[in-house]
């Protein structure tokens, strides 16, 4: 069975005044199948790895190089995130692949260095607008799968978020059926069936129950939603329920 998780990517939001948002989403108590994550900026990894130890919360980085240390200023590697408290990373989000041009072979090899640390990868993939109109939803994503999805990816090491890059930021979400139909895809065709599947892009409190109903969608990974306890606390509520 996958496992349902709701994973929040706070993107390059949050001080250390917003810790105040972890203590709050510490305290919210989810039902044991259902995970709960927060990618915060690096900078925040390490104080949130003091406030979630010993919580249902874990903790995820939002990139790494493909490389364990060196020559690379700016760089993160993925044993740097393991060693702060990271148990997850994102790789080739929509804007990393927009803004550092990152393509699926690069997105591979950082799954792999993500593997070798023992960091579990949430691999992005999705279609823009003009990709959805152009009737290429399912040609796009399914070529970003497989070109991003490294050898030796499980279910136990690797997680699979469908974000169409139209979604994302806009509150505007696709159908349920277009939703359901890229998920029947990827389900048909990741390497491990019991991969753990997640919609993104503008996922609420008011629109998460419906999402998660659909049988092929085991969570979410959220944006803006994720960066009230409040708000995500409702979208975690609406997932131990599904
Ligand atoms: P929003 O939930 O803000 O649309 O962002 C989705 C996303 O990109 C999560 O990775």
């Amino acid at each position: 069975m996958p496992c349902k998780l709701a994973a929040g990517n706070w993107k390059m939001n949050g001080l250390r005044a917003d810790l105040v948002e972890l203590r709050a989403l510490v305290a919210v108590q989810p039902a044991p199948d259902c995970g709960v994550l927060i990618c915060p900026p690096a900078t925040l990894l390490a104080p949130m790895a003091e406030i979630a130890a010993g919580s249902h919360v874990q903790l995820g980085g939002q990139d790494c190089h493909t490389g364990k240390s060196g020559a690379h200023t700016g760089d993160i590697s993925a044993d740097m995130l393991a060693d702060a408290g990271a148990r997850y990373v994102i790789l080739g989000h929509s804007e990393r692949r927009a803004d550092h041009g990152e393509s699926s072979d690069l997105v591979a090899e950082k799954a792999r260095a993500a593997h070798s640390a023992g960091l579990i990868a949430i691999i992005c993939v999705g279609e823009t607008e003009a990709e959805r109109d152009a009737g290429a939803t399912l040609d796009v994503v399914l070529s970003q799968l497989k070109a991003s999805t490294p050898a030796g990816a499980t279910a136990a090491n690797t997680v699979i978020a469908y974000e169409p890059v139209w979604a994302i930021g806009t509150g505007r979400t696709p159908t349920l059926e277009q939703i359901a139909e890229v998920h029947d895809a990827l389900r048909a065709t990741v390497p491990d069936a019991d991969m753990s599947l997640l919609y993104g892009g503008s996922v609420k409190p008011g629109n998460a129950a419906e999402i998660f109903g659909l049988a092929n969608v085991d969570g979410a990974l959220v944006g803006g939603a994720s960066l009230k306890a409040a708000d995500f606390g409702a979208i975690i509520s609406a997932l131990d329920a599904a």
